[in-house]
């Protein structure tokens, strides 16, 4: 789907343009983002989901040009910090579009939301539905709220980035009845208008038995309140976390597919239940941005440990991409500047800071004959790696070029010493 061609002499081009050209122009690292691969995405999504509701999960990545392009493409936007929604509401997002998560949201993010005119806010815990009925209650507002509702799915991803089991920070649980007395509190305050419900079991999902098991715990809570109330809410939300390809060994699900499987399930569980349809809304973040952006590195020092492994530094690491360090996420890497016939060689690419665990790619294959000066590409990094880049080292954080039709323009520019500095005030 990318713009991305490798040339008879090895060079990548993205977008129509060299990637030697580009290091050249923005230097390394860098984040080369193809906007037309992002905004494929988005459509297909929309087209995917049609009759829902697509938000785009801002923490895989957020910045003006994105929330422009979502917006441009009719996706609405979900964001989980006063951060986030500073930056949507800087390019111009319509609120009423936009969608606010959190476990622990502050009675001034609260208030920032409601003063925004954001659409929906979804509410974690009894003590912030009080918190939100009263900051809208002092507005003059009626807030749309949704409940996160813990529905007890174990998702097969890494520990870290699942969401629905038990024994974790977000939601208020069906099982034990927290869920349903969330609905209770809610429904008795004027200022709230309960939207309806919400899930999100985890990311870099593949096998969809979690989304099906969370889709009918989810409508079961839905007849159970319109059992309790006589209230049909109207929406459910089943969250994100659909997994992408890092290599080729990740077969991913396309849109339409867990479109398909999803919209079955509720129509099927809402007939069992004797209920209407709701409107469903999904919030993919890692499916839309990961795929669209690669990180271009410079190599440099190369080491053979003799009957071990070849190191390759780049010019970046875990400050540009933690997620192997973290996760134990796994990436591809490839030789971009030029071609060669060189043997492959057992490659572990490591970054530039002060930390043994500081890996980008674990196992790859590069040819032996890999030098300073090389360029190499990790496919795959457009989620969850700038929107997670730290500073450590006071290593600066690379630019986001967005390129498209052969142009190339820096969306979130390098960081440099003096951005370092500036808030170093002592
Ligand atoms: N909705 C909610 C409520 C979420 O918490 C998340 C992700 C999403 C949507 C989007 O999920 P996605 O479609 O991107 O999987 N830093 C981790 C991922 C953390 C995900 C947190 N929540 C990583 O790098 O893998």
């Amino acid at each position: 789907k990318t713009t991305e061609r490798r040339a008879a002499d090895g060079v990548v081009t993205v977008a129509g343009l060299d990637v030697r050209e580009l290091a050249q122009e923005f230097g390394t690292p860098a984040y080369i983002l193809d906007e037309d691969d992002i905004r494929e995405r988005c459509r297909a999504w929309k087209d995917a989901f049609a009759g829902s509701d697509v938000f785009y999960a801002g923490k895989a990545f957020l910045c003006r040009a994105l929330v422009k392009w979502i917006a441009e493409e009719g996706l609405n936007l979900d964001v989980c910090s006063s951060g986030e929604l500073a930056v949507a509401l800087s390019a111009g997002m319509d609120p009423a579009r936009i969608a606010f998560h959190g476990n622990n949201k502050s009675a001034a993010d609260i208030t920032r939301a409601i003063e925004a005119g954001v659409g929906r806010i979804i509410v974690d815990s009894y003590e912030e539905i009080a918190r939100v009925a009263f900051a809208a209650e002092r507005h003059g507002v009626v807030q749309k709220v949704l409940v996160r509702v813990t529905v007890g799915v174990e998702a097969h991803t890494h520990e870290f980035i699942a969401t629905a089991h038990e024994d974790q920070k977000f939601g208020l649980s069906v099982a034990d009845g927290k869920a349903a007395e969330a609905v209770r509190r809610i429904l008795k305050l004027g200022s709230l208008e309960l939207l309806g419900l919400h899930s999100h079991i985890g990311s870099q999902i593949f096998d969809t038995a979690g989304f099906e098991v969370s889709a009918r715990r989810v409508v079961a809570l839905l007849a159970a309140i319109r059992d309790e109330h006589g209230v049909q809410l109207p929406e459910i939300d089943l969250g994100g976390g659909l997994g992408i390809a890092y290599t080729s060994a990740d077969d991913p699900k396309q849109p339409s597919d867990i479109a398909r499987e999803l919209v079955d399930i509720v129509k099927r569980e809402c007939a069992a239940a004797d209920l209407d349809v709701p409107r469903l809304s999904v919030e993919p973040g890692r499916a839309i941005a990961g795929p669209s952006t690669f990180t271009l590195y410079e190599v440099g020092t190369v080491k053979q440990l003799e009957g071990l492994r070849t190191y390759v530094s780049v010019d970046g690491g875990m400050s540009d991409n933690i997620r192997t360090a973290l996760y134990d996420a796994e990436y591809a890497v490839s030789l971009v500047s030029r071609a060669s016939d060189a043997e492959p060689m057992l490659s572990r690419v490591v970054g530039k800071h002060c930390e043994s665990g500081d890996i980008v790619v674990r196992d790859a294959y590069l040819p032996a004959d890999l030098g300073p000066g090389d360029l190499v590409a990790v496919p795959a990094t457009g989620a969850y790696c700038r929107s997670m880049a730290s500073n450590y080292n006071h290593i600066t954080r690379p630019p986001v070029v967005a390129v498209k039709d052969g142009q190339a323009r820096v969306v979130v520019r390098r960081e440099t010493e003096d951005d370092l500095l500036r808030l170093d005030v002592g």
